[in-house]
């Protein structure tokens, strides 16, 4: 079947416990929102992790300990922003470095090709566009070794199975020696998690919302979005910050493309994000359980956020 956005809203629509997957969070507008958010003062992720590849480069680059020339590929690249850093650093030590950059989105790495030929006009760059996966696949033929990067806290958004999967799969597709650069949200003090993702300029509500927007955009659907509300809890326990759509009257909505409606009960939930927090710990935990060997974690000065540093 060709269209698997309007599978998945069908499916998580239609299930007793309705859900959405975050991974359609990100159309055009949604990835603009995102930008705004991590504009936030209260979204500290970007900041930490920007400030570990600023202040450290040095030290991630020593801790690989590649003696000759190395690639580094990154899943899901963006803009490229954080990453810039960590480049900068090693074109101006002439670092014989390739950078591949991956991500699905076409226009996003034409922007991050041409800022970087730009800014770092002897970065070598082997842009794709695609799926990591098979991208990685060429990877294990590259007669020199790897860097993954896999940046921004985006293993959160995993539940844990899923998480062990997907970077056992990582895992599977590297060479011996290969490292990978994970970015992992900590567990901290639960008020600053909280007013991270429940944020009071109602930004992070627009970017929930911004999905039945789409829906009603791709889907031909009917949502009133002032009929809906936004909710999110962090559990200081599990590390699981989940996010909601609460449907704010008993309301049906047609999703007229495929010829369905769906009913709300008042306050009906749907579950819209996991944003999993992780103690250094469950970091160790996870990587062994992954199959990989941590070697290093980076943390920026607050300890809010660690780039962890595994070998295949
Ligand atoms: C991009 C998945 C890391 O979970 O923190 C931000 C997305 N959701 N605010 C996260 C997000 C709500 C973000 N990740």
């Amino acid at each position: 079947m060709e269209n698997t956005f309007a599978q998945d809203v069908l499916k998580g629509l239609s299930a007793k416990d309705k859900y959405l997957s975050s991974m359609y969070f990100y159309d055009d507008n949604g990835s603009r929102i995102f930008r705004e958010i991590m504009n936030m003062p209260e979204y500290y992720l970007t900041d930490a992790e920007f400030e570990i590849l600023s202040m450290q480069s040095k030290q991630i680059y020593e801790a690989l300990n590649f003696s000759g020339p190395f690639n580094i590929v990154e899943l899901g690249a963006g803009d490229g922003f954080k990453t810039f850093k960590l480049l900068e650093y090693l074109v101006t030590n002439n670092i014989d470095v390739h950078y591949i950059p991956i991500d699905i989105s076409q226009e996003a790495i034409d922007m991050l090709t041409k800022n970087l030929n730009q800014r770092l006009p002897n970065l070598k760059i082997h842009p794709r566009v695609g799926d990591y996966f098979e991208i990685l696949k060429d990877n294990r033929v590259s007669e020199y070794p790897s860097l993954l990067l896999f940046l921004g806290g985006n293993i959160g958004n995993y539940l844990e199975d899923k998480a062990k999967e997907l970077l056992r799969l990582v895992n599977r597709n590297m060479k011996l020696g290969d490292k990978l650069l994970i970015g992992i949200d900590i567990k901290k003090n639960p008020i600053v998690i909280q007013n991270a993702y429940f944020d009071n300029h109602g930004i992070t509500k627009r970017f929930n919302l911004n999905l039945l927007l789409r829906i009603n955009r791709e889907l031909d659907a009917d949502f009133k979005i002032d009929d809906y509300d936004f909710y999110c809890h962090y559990n200081p326990i599990t590390g699981n910050v989940n996010s909601y759509i609460v449907s704010l009257r008993k309301q049906t909505v047609e999703l007229k493309a495929l010829n369905k409606s769906i009913t709300f009960d008042y306050n009906e939930l749907i579950w819209t994000e996991l944003s999993k927090k992780y103690s250094l710990e469950e970091i160790e935990k996870l990587a062994v359980a992954s199959s990989f060997k941590l070697t290093t974690n980076f943390l920026d000065c607050k300890h809010y956020f660690a780039d962890s540093l595994w070998e295949k």
